[in-house]
């Protein structure tokens, strides 16, 4: 940037007035009249009261007063940047969406990284989940692949949501902690609930907290379906890995950067990206069929779950770079609205209930924090593809139908037709069964991957979680949730559980948790889920 001389008078009280000369723009108010004086409010006299007459003061004031929206009620802090998706080689044996037919194909996309659980202000390094979320705008219109930097959630259905993230946000009486998982809602939250373990084990990791975005690998989570041109179905998992690879920071590193460096992370992307060092991640699929999926013991729509690797190699399918930070931050990384059901023709969805639980919550939540249905109308959401549609009106409608014609069937051949070959086709999946408010038996290990993860980190990394659980249930007041956990990580691995209980002084050890089985009997209270008198 360079500094170049302004011509500047001073006005009666010394206040400085920036001419607008040759090339500079003149200021205008946003109905566009030119602007004399933008020091000074109307007033009736030198020293008297504002006039309500003023309406370049009115303007600026209101437009002011309403700059803020809603923060996401999850995943409010984050970073976005642009870049672009390109397709390896075409996997139209699989799926029939367009953006994976040819090879070298370019697809432009957004990316938004994210912390979970604290408030648009917090600090980047926190122990928590980062979200990764995709938008690809493809030429079949937008595909959101909204992730996760850890392969597996919390819970097993959508309906248990605002409890898990009630119980990590700050609590409802004193409002805090802030951006910490180390507190007695959160782990009498996870204590109550065994699905949480393998999660927890993961959390509790140096993944946790990665050394930048750069460094971190993403996730879709659960299984969704590609859809191929004869309406062939075959299971994927989607997974980002780095090219930097899987870096992370110590939790006593962390610490230090959150005071240094509250902005750690965003400054770190901003940075790379404007030296030219564009990050890149390989997209890599799991694909497999329902026979392959009967051979686990676990169950495939269970988002607690891994395939793992070494069961199911990865297979490299294309690459995102990001290339260009966005020119507006509010504009583009604030309204920005990720939806899990954008989906083009030819991905589709498992029956996984969470995953089915998202595809309500993200529309219904984006027009609550955007304010209007016409969402869609703001640049950075519209699909870069030509789109046309009858929905018209509301507040903000930027693009209405054009001409007479605003319905169909009509008789006046204008406007668009559906498609029965182009468009979306629901993969035409066999459903039957009563209609139960039940979780299946299939779900119901909640220890085995928990166990196999832990047991797979190195022995520092298994120091480092054994460090992370007690010095996050040492913040824990209420003894009954810290025995609670101690019981899980007993049934997970026992010389952890036995760690993190001595270190947290437990003059006796409880018996290991007993791994439930669900089913209706299992209903009846235990003494685990007996309520702490206050
Ligand atoms: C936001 C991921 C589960 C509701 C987000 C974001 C990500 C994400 C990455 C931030 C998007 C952005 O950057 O703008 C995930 C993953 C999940 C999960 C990977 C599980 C595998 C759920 C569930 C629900 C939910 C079960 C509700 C039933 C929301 C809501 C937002 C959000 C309401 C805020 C969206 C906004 O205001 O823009 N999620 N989420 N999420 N998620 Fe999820």
């Amino acid at each position: 940037a360079t500094i170049h001389d302004q011509k500047a008078t001073r006005g009666n009280g010394g206040e400085l007035h920036q001419v607008a000369q040759g090339a500079t723009p003149v200021l205008t108010t946003a109905q566009g009249g030119p602007v004399a004086d933008d020091q000074n409010s109307l007033r009736a006299g030198e020293r008297g009261p504002t006039l309500i007459e003023d309406f370049h003061f009115r303007e600026k004031i209101f437009h002011f007063d309403h700059e803020r929206i809603p923060e996401r009620v999850v995943h409010a802090r984050g970073y976005g940047a642009h870049g672009f998706f390109e397709t390896y080689e075409s996997l139209a044996a699989y799926t029939r969406a367009d953006l994976f037919q040819r090879a070298g194909e370019k697809t432009p996309a957004f990316v938004r990284f994210s912390t979970v659980a604290g408030s648009k202000g917090s600090f980047d390094l926190a122990r928590d989940v980062r979200g990764f979320a995709v938008k690809i705008y493809t030429k079949e219109g937008n595909w959101d692949l909204v992730g996760n930097n850890i392969p597996v959630f919390f819970i097993q259905d959508a309906i248990k949501f605002p409890d898990v993230i009630h119980s990590v946000k700050p609590e409802p009486d004193r409002e805090f902690p802030q951006a910490q998982s180390a507190h007695d809602n959160f782990w009498d939250f996870i204590s109550l609930t065994p699905e949480s373990m393998h999660m927890i084990m993961w959390v509790m990791s140096d993944r946790a907290i990665p050394r930048s975005f750069r460094f971190m690998e993403g996730f879709g989570v659960h299984t969704f379906r590609f859809v191929n041109a004869k309406d062939e179905s075959t299971f994927v998992k989607f997974h980002w890995k780095p090219k930097l690879g899987l870096q992370s920071v110590a939790w006593n590193e962390a610490v230090k950067i959150n005071g240094a460096d509250p902005d750690f992370h965003r400054r770190d992307l901003w940075q790379a990206i404007q030296s030219g060092n564009f990050p890149e991640w390989e997209l890599h699929v799991q694909l497999f069929d329902q026979a392959f999926a009967d051979k686990f013991d676990f169950d495939i729509l269970d988002p607690t779950k891994i395939i793992p690797e070494e069961v199911l190699p990865t297979k490299p399918v294309g690459r995102l770079v990001l290339d260009r930070m966005p020119e507006n931050f509010f504009a583009e990384t604030e309204q920005v609205a990720f939806m899990t059901q954008n989906v083009p023709p030819g991905i589709d969805f498992s029956d996984d209930p969470l995953l089915q639980g998202r595809n309500f919550s993200y529309l219904d939540t984006q027009l609550k924090r955007l304010g209007s249905p016409n969402f869609t109308h703001l640049p950075i959401n519209a699909p870069k593809c030509p789109f046309q549609h009858f929905q018209q009106d509301g507040h903000m409608a930027m693009r209405n139908p054009v001409g007479r014609v605003n319905y169909q069937p009509n008789s006046w051949g204008e406007g668009p037709r559906e498609s029965p070959m182009k468009g979306f086709r629901h993969f035409a999946s066999e459903e039957q069964g009563p209609k139960l408010r039940i979780r299946a038996e299939s779900f119901a290990d909640h220890y085995s991957q928990a166990r196999q993860f832990f047991i797979s980190q190195t022995p520092p990394e298994q120091r480092h979680i054994a460090d992370a659980l007690t010095f996050e249930l040492s913040k824990v007041e209420t003894r009954v949730i810290r025995e609670r956990m101690v019981a899980h990580l007993l049934n997970i691995d026992e010389t952890l559980g036995k760690k993190v209980g001595h270190a947290l002084g437990l003059k006796t050890m409880p018996k290991p948790a007993e791994a439930a089985v669900a089913t209706r009997q299992d209903l009846d209270p235990s003494p685990a889920l007996s309520i702490i008198e206050r």
